[in-house]
Formats: structure tokens, C-alpha cells, sequence
């Protein structure tokens, strides 16, 4: 594969590909201020559920370096600020309670900065091996030779790893059982377009871009062995809030009878949610359907409905891969 990175963690700086330029521009952000990395995960520069957690986790970190006084004032004010960036992966949350706890589990700060470090690192390295433990535990499910349909952006740019669903793909690509891929556009943002067809490009898996609205129509013509998403929470009964439009595609393979496979690490449950009602779904500005890339392409004044997810009931999921092993219904997580 030819090289990138998401992002990383370099001699107490964090630093990132901004993905609102891809795949036209390959651009490298450095910050150590971790208002910068706020505003990066609310403009989407970098962004999918666990990406999110692992940044806010450095974010928080960054928060406390060169701090020598008002600890506890510092980390409150950057864990309330990481934390109203976006509502609805859970993964961001988690990551922030995890750093919580190695804050309030020491007796002194006089060594904070390397000790949120550690942890922040340690949380990194989880990732990506349970973004490795996604692509083994999920390969088994294909055919060989399958044509599968991913929508949103899975892989590398959207966790610290090789990805979640998009860790599935590439495995089951290596070992035979998946031959072609059709990366839904995912309209607004175009991570698909964009952000995945860099990604399978880079990997040298053969793909197509698809209009989202054109699932259906390829469907019919029985091309497609299998979807396969990510998440960016689900609930204890596996219902799963995944970018806008997954839904569409889980009710169309109930329809023409294919699989449909979510992949996502064990960080990505709510343990605290029984079902996907209790799910809070972000909206977006209407600037992101009246604009592309600061082009406008209508008017202003025309009123918009922007949610970024939607919420997929549990009965319409075939398997949720995780980390841990391949669940089948009935969930109860
Ligand atoms: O709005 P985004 O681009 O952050 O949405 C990302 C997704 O919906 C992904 O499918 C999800 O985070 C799971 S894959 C890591």
C-alpha cells in the first residue's frame, strides 16, 4: 500500500491528515492546542467513531501539557469542550471517561502530562488491534469472490487501525473472498466518494463509486453478495446508529434478501442504552447540503433536513462483527 496516516501522536504534538481535503489535497495538520483538535472534530477533519475517540484522548492530553497550576479546573474545562463536539459516537465519550479515570486515580499532578499520555497511547494501540481482530473475526463471512457495498468511511482515516468494516474488506480482499467493491457515495460529505475510494485505491482493491441512490437499482440485478457498514454506537439490543443512509441499505437487503453486516469494536456499544430510540442523532448545517467544497449548488435560502445518522433496528442486521467474536441475534450486549 502506498503510504498515508490518519494520525498520530509525535513528540507531544498531535497530528492529523485533514480529510475535508481529500482525496484531492494530502494535508498534514500539527497542533498541540487542543481547541484546534475540538474544531477538527466538528468540521470533520478528522472524524469516524473511533478516530474521534482516539483524537479527543490526545486533545485531552495536549490540554495538560506545560500545566503547572489549576489542574483540575484545566482538565474539566477540556473534557466539557472535547465533549459537546459531536453527539452521537460513543467512542468519544468512552475515550473521555477513560482519561477521567487516570485523572482522578492519581494523588498528585506533578507527572499528569505523561501519565494521560500513556493512556491516550495505550488506547491508540487498542485500536488498532482491534481493528485487525475485526478484519479476522469478520473474513469468514464471505464468499469467495464476493461483490460487496460499503457506505461512509471505515477504514484507516476513521480509526487509529486498518479500520472496521473497511479491516473486513481488505482481509477478506487478501484471502480471496471479496473481488470488487462498490463505495457508496454518502452524500452530504462524500466520505465515500472521497474518503473510501482514496482508501480502496491506496489498497489496490477494485472499486466503483455508486450514487447512493442507486443501491436499489443495483440490487435488482443481483450484484451484490453482501453490505457492510460501520457504527457509531449501538445499543444493547444491537440497534445501530451508523452515517445517514445505512438504514436505506439495510432495508433494501431485507428486501432482496442479502446479508448485512456491521462492523464495529466492543468501544462502540453503549452499555448504557437498551435500544437505538435513546440514541442522540446529530444534525448538521444546511451549508453542507448547499455547498460542496465552498461551491454553492443551491440556494441559501432553501430550508434543509441534515441529520449526519440514522438508527438501524436490530432485526434488520444479519451479524455485528466486533473485536471479541461474530454476534448473531438475538443481541443483547
Ligand atoms: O460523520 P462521520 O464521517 O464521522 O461518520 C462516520 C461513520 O458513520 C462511520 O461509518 C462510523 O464512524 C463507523 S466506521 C469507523
Amino acid at each position: 500500500m502506498r503510504d498515508f496516516f490518519s494520525l498520530k501522536f509525535e513528540d507531544d504534538f498531535f497530528v492529523y491528515i485533514d480529510q475535508t481535503k481529500l482525496p484531492l489535497e494530502e494535508e498534514y495538520i500539527t497542533t498541540d492546542n487542543y481547541e484546534r483538535i475540538a474544531v477538527a472534530i466538528e468540521r470533520l477533519e478528522v472524524r469516524g467513531a473511533p478516530a474521534i475517540g482516539i483524537t479527543a484522548a490526545y486533545g485531552i492530553t495536549l490540554a495538560m501539557k506545560n500545566i503547572s497550576d489549576n489542574y483540575e479546573y484545566q482538565f474539566n474545562l477540556a473534557y466539557k469542550r472535547l465533549k459537546r463536539t459531536r453527539p452521537t459516537a460513543v467512542n468519544l465519550f468512552w475515550a473521555l471517561d477513560e482519561m477521567k479515570k487516570v485523572f482522578n486515580s492519581v494523588d498528585n499532578y506533578d507527572d499528569i502530562f505523561n501519565k494521560l499520555k500513556a493512556r491516550a497511547i495505550e488506547i491508540h494501540n487498542e485500536d488498532i488491534k482491534s481493528c485487525d481482530a475485526m478484519g479476522e473475526n469478520g473474513v469468514g463471512l464471505f464468499e469467495n469472490n464476493s461483490v460487496i457495498l460499503t457506505h461512509c468511511n471505515t477504514g484507516q482515516l476513521a480509526t487509529g487501525g486498518a479500520g472496521t468494516a473497511f479491516s473486513v474488506i481488505k482481509k477478506a480482499f487478501e484471502t480471496g473472498k471479496i473481488k470488487f467493491v462498490y463505495a457508496d457515495e454518502t452524500r452530504p460529505l462524500l466520505q465515500g466518494s472521497r474518503l473510501t475510494a482514496f482508501e480502496l485505491s491506496k489498497s489496490n482493491i477494485p472499486f466503483e463509486i455508486l450514487p447512493d441512490s442507486a443501491a436499489a437499482f443495483l440490487m435488482k440485478q443481483r450484484k451484490i453478495d453482501a453490505v457492510i457498514t460501520g457504527a457509531d454506537r449501538i445499543a444493547k439490543n444491537g440497534d445501530t446508529a451508523n452515517k445517514i443512509g445505512t438504514y436505506n441499505l439495510a432495508i433494501l437487503c431485507k428486501y432482496y434478501k442479502i446479508p448485512f453486516y456491521i462492523a464495529a469494536p466492543i468501544s462502540t456499544i453503549d452499555f448504557s442504552i437498551e435500544n437505538g430510540e435513546q440514541i442522540e442523532i446529530e444534525m448538521r448545517g444546511s451549508d453542507e447540503m448547499s455547498h460542496i467544497r465552498g461551491v454553492q449548488i443551491t440556494k441559501e435560502e432553501y430550508t434543509t433536513y441534515t441529520p449526519a445518522f440514522d438508527v438501524t433496528p436490530n432485526e434488520l442486521i444479519t451479524a455485528i462483527i466486533t473485536d471479541k467474536q461474530v454476534h448473531k441475534p438475538p443481541y443483547n450486549f
